[in-house]
């Protein structure tokens, strides 16, 4: 009541003043009672507390496993992209996790943000504008019962609270379980993204590292290679530009060291490497502490994929593997393999599998003077033996392998037996094969925990000379792989588990290439297979994936997939890795150096990550 007014009112008596309270206070009273019968004073349940949003319901555009949330605004800058959210439906107690899919979006209160009112006033420069709230998309992981995350068959009630899940509980709903970081979850600094090394069902499930160039995959196989060593396994790095061979030095890149000083990691190079380089190449870092120089061996390598990578025509094959099986018989005969009753020898010849190895002790010099033999025979005139020791010295070898020749049926036209010697003598003057000065590759040694070995292929340009290398090198250590599992097995323990990392994968697997030459794709087909069971992981590193057919990409389960910017890659990948949802394809665009998509065979969902920074020194850094 106006003030004015009671003024002028007349003074009341005691009792007029009493009445009037009791009335209010009756009133008062009424009200309680009346709003207790109703219920009460409003409250939200508990369950509401801490929450930061609600799901809403559900429109004709809704899609299953994708959920709105929204939020007030003083909220939106609490959620980032890909950040993990938990729904506590209400009121049936179900609890989903998601991930952010898309948003958080500012949605204007009251009117629709693309209304002739709004745009109008954005353009004529209001300042004024209404309220806002924030709206995102949620993309079910799963129903969570019992701490585990299992497939969601319901949707979460409208108006539910949902949370943010905090960084310490993170790793255990997403699976992040490992036993050496490659990085971070972007936007969790304290959450890392861990590789298991000791996981059968991971890495030796084989891995593909993609992205453009300088997306930062030479980063990240440094610190993968690293951190695979560090656990007690081998790795193998067929290192094409011979980038790796300073791994062993810290960095001069000042970005990099502060980065990684910033993060608290240790500055520090690769420790335990050793480099390799073919006999007679150039090598790339000769200052390495630990550089050997070894030979390739020719019975190593399969007829087979002699042939391909020589890229013989069907009339020199045929004389290639004559030559081959003549060469077999002197080799018995002469009693250098298999030795007479030796046991194992005899077992070896027996056992001798043609599409996966050479015969045992059979030299690209003798093939060449067998050749040569056949030649002379079929142009009936004298042999002279230019390229091996034993031909030149043993008599008894050279009247063996005569006799051998005269007893063949030789296919005629000595111009193909030409081309075949021309192509041995190729191969003999790269001076690789069977070298009496250079160590054999010592694989045992080279598998020997905590190793690294980067295998310096950088001075041998043509790709036939490269390919015979990672040829050989595929061959020697699928064997002494599956010995030391035997080995391992036997007293019921597991081999020290083998990584091997194949840089520019696209140039020895490209898809011309194996139509070329399917047999050594069929090697490391055979690899990748028998590998998952004997603990050995292949790495394939490249900057055109687009290069490497569907067989390759079939062999990868697990993915690093730094910046990629051709849509039709991404096209395929999205074929081939469907655990990777849309707003990651999209993001991969747009990746910085060092950012990717990992998603490993054990990972409840693909996790935008931040790889570490790496404080070793590449040998091709700017
Ligand atoms: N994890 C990271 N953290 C910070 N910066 C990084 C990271 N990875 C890469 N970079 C930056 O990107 C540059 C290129 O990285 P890197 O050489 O690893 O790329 P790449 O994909 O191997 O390139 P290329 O295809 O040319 O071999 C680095 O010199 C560095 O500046
Ligand atoms: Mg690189």
């Amino acid at each position: 009541m106006p003030k004015a007014n009671r003024d002028q009112e007349p003074a009341s008596d005691a009792s007029e003043v009493a009445d009037r309270a009791s009335t209010s206070r009756a009133a008062v009273k009424n009200l309680i009672e009346t709003s207790e019968k109703a219920g009460g004073q409003k409250k939200l349940p508990a369950v509401y507390d801490g929450s930061f949003g609600r799901t809403l319901y559900d429109t004709s555009g809704s899609s299953d496993g994708s959920v709105t949330v929204v939020m007030p605004p003083d909220k939106i800058l609490n959620v980032t992209s890909q950040a993990l959210l938990r729904i506590e439906s209400h009121p049936d107690g179900r609890r989903y996790v998601g991930t952010v899919s898309a948003g958080p979006f500012y949605d204007p209160d009251g009117i629709s943000a693309d209304s002739t009112a709004m745009v109008i006033s954005a353009v004529n420069g209001a300042i004024g504008m209404p309220g806002h709230h924030g709206r995102l998309q949620l993309q079910l992981l799963g129903e969570e019962r019992g701490g585990r995350i299992g497939p969601a068959n319901r949707r979460p009630i409208p108006n539910s609270p949902v949370f943010l899940v905090d960084d310490a509980e993170m790793s255990s709903i997403l699976g992040l379980e490992g036993d050496f970081a490659i990085g971070r979850v972007m936007g969790h600094e304290t959450v890392d993204v861990p590789v298991p090394v000791h996981k059968k069902s991971v890495l030796y499930r084989h891995t593909g590292v993609l992205g453009t160039t300088g997306g930062g995959k030479s980063t990240t196989i440094t610190n993968y290679a690293a951190g695979i060593a560090e656990e007690g396994a081998a790795v193998i790095l067929l290192d094409t530009e011979g980038e790796y061979t300073t791994m062993h030095e810290v960095t001069a890149d000042a970005d990099m060291l502060a980065l990684a000083r910033a993060q608290g990691l240790p500055v520090k190079g690769v420790p335990n490497t050793h480099v390799l380089t073919l006999v007679g190449r150039e090598p790339s870092n000769p200052d390495h502490p630990s550089h050997t120089e070894f030979t390739l061996e020719f019975s190593v390598l399969s007829p087979w994929t002699a042939i391909e990578i020589l890229g013989m025509n069907d009339a020199q094959q045929g004389r290639f593997l004559a030559a081959y099986d003549i060469g077999r018989r002197l080799l018995g005969d002469i009693n250098i393999f298999p030795v007479k009753k030796d046991v194992e020898s005899e077992r070896q010849a027996l056992d001798w599998d043609e599409m996966e190895s050479g015969y045992p002790h059979l030299t690209l010099a003798l093939l060449i003077d067998v050749v040569s033999a056949c030649i002379a025979h079929l142009k009936k005139g004298e042999v002279t033996f230019w390229a091996s020791d034993l031909m030149r010295k043993r008599s008894d070898a050279q009247a063996k392998l005569k006799e051998i020749i005269d007893q063949t049926e030789l296919e005629k036209v000595p111009s193909s037996w030409m081309k075949v010697s021309g192509l041995l003598w190729r191969m003999h003057r790269l001076k690789i094969f069977d070298r009496a000065d250079a160590a054999h590759l010592d694989v045992p040694a080279m598998l020997k925990p905590g190793r690294v070995n980067i295998i310096d292929l950088s001075d041998l340009d043509s790709p036939v000379l490269r390919n015979l290398a990672i040829a050989q090198v595929l061959r020697q250590l699928q064997t002494e792989q599956e010995r030391a599992y035997e080995l391992a097995s036997v007293k019921g323990q597991t081999p020290t588990p083998v990584n091997l990392i194949i840089e520019e994968a696209h140039e020895f697997l490209s898809t011309a290439r194996i139509r070329q030459m399917p047999t050594l794709y069929e090697q490391v087909a055979r690899i990748a297979k028998r590998g998952r069971k004997r603990w050995l992981g292949l790495t394939f590193v490249t900057q055109l994936p687009q290069n490497l057919p569907d067989e390759v990409l079939a062999l990868i389960n697990n993915w690093i997939l730094h910046k990629i910017q051709d849509e039709s890659v991404v096209g395929r990948l999205r074929r081939t890795i469907p655990a990777i949802d849309q707003s990651m394809w999209r993001s991969l665009a747009s990746l910085q150096p060092g950012q990717a998509v990992v998603s490993l065979a054990h990972m409840r969902r693909p996790i935008m990550t931040q790889i570490h920074p790496s404080t070793a020194k590449l040998r091709l850094e700017s």
